[in-house]
């Protein structure tokens, strides 16, 4: 594959479904170039084939981001063949519920723990030294709303992903006047495979689409921290100054998250 011009160039992880891949599209269409990293690098490739994308303004990059070498690795490779990225969206994550009443459920949490958490420090560790040097760059967590308080059945996610706000507000204050901007954006309910199977209402549900739309308007108005949508934000705010016993009670009778069922040995 050509090596890229001389485009803005975005790093996205979990590019090969999803929110990740709508982002890469709305990348694109503004003349961005793709750095596009996932396990399956089969399906990235398949999609960026349909949507006709030009050979010369991505590449592709095979990474699981649950291993810090293996993210660390596709990271170098895009530094050796695309150069330092302008905005890197660590994206990828899963969201499996888990009863930590049962011991194989702990190894359940470790995965989405190291996936959700690690995977965006691992993602990020490689561009931070470089983008410091240049004095300029963009490094956007995905969050959630669900990071903002505990949900039943849903402890794993919850717990990574108010790690992902904490660990984002740390590299920012770490990086500030560094030139490098640290965003967080916390995504309401958007429909993905992700969300495909929740037993439960998801209020102002989004297209990847219309995500990604609010995400591009959200990175390039130098915000550091969305809610998305706005309606969720303003859940959001609610959500942070409920007292615990009333957020407790609104909780009862909601459906969890299904467990995920290690594979049979
Ligand atoms: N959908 C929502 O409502 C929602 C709400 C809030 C936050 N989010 C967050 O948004 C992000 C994207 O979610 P989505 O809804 O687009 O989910 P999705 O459609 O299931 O996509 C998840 C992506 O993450 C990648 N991924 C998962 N584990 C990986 C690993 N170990 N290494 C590398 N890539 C991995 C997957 O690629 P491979 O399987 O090919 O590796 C896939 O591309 C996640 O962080 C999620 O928590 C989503």
């Amino acid at each position: 594959m050509p090596a890229t011009g001389s485009a803005p160039l975005v790093y996205i992880t979990g590019a090969s479904s999803g929110i990740g891949q709508a982002l890469a599209l709305r990348c694109y269409q503004a003349g961005w170039s793709l750095a596009l990293v996932a396990r399956r690098t089969q399906v990235i490739a398949q999609w960026a084939a349909q949507m006709q994308l030009e050979p010369g303004r991505y590449a592709i990059y095979e990474a699981d981001v649950a291993q810090p070498d293996s993210a660390c690795a596709a990271a170098q490779a895009c530094l050796e063949r695309q150069g330092v990225p302008d905005l890197v969206i660590a994206n990828a994550g899963i969201s499996w519920g888990v009863d930590t009443s049962r011991r194989e459920d702990l190894d359940a949490m470790r995965q989405v723990l190291d996936t959700n958490v690690m995977g965006v420090a691992a993602s990020f560790q490689a561009f931070i030294a470089p983008m410091v040097a240049r004095g300029s760059g963009r490094l956007v967590g995905i969050a959630s709303v669900a990071g903002i308080r505990g949900l039943p059945g849903h402890a794993a996610y919850c717990a990574s992903k108010a790690a992902v706000i904490a660990y984002c507000e740390s590299l920012r204050g770490e990086l500030r006047d560094s030139g490098v901007q640290v965003i967080t954006l916390l995504p309401g309910y958007v429909d993905t495979p992700l969300t495909q199977r929740n037993p439960y209402p998801m209020p102002f549900l989004l297209s990847p689409q219309q995500f990604a739309d609010k995400a591009w308007k959200a990175m390039t108005q130098n915000k550091c921290y969305a809610i998305i949508p706005w309606q969720m934000s303003i859940a959001g705010r609610v959500m942070n100054i409920l007292p615990g016993r009333i957020w407790d009670r609104l909780l009862v009778g909601r459906g969890r998250k299904p467990r995920h069922e290690p594979p049979a040995k």
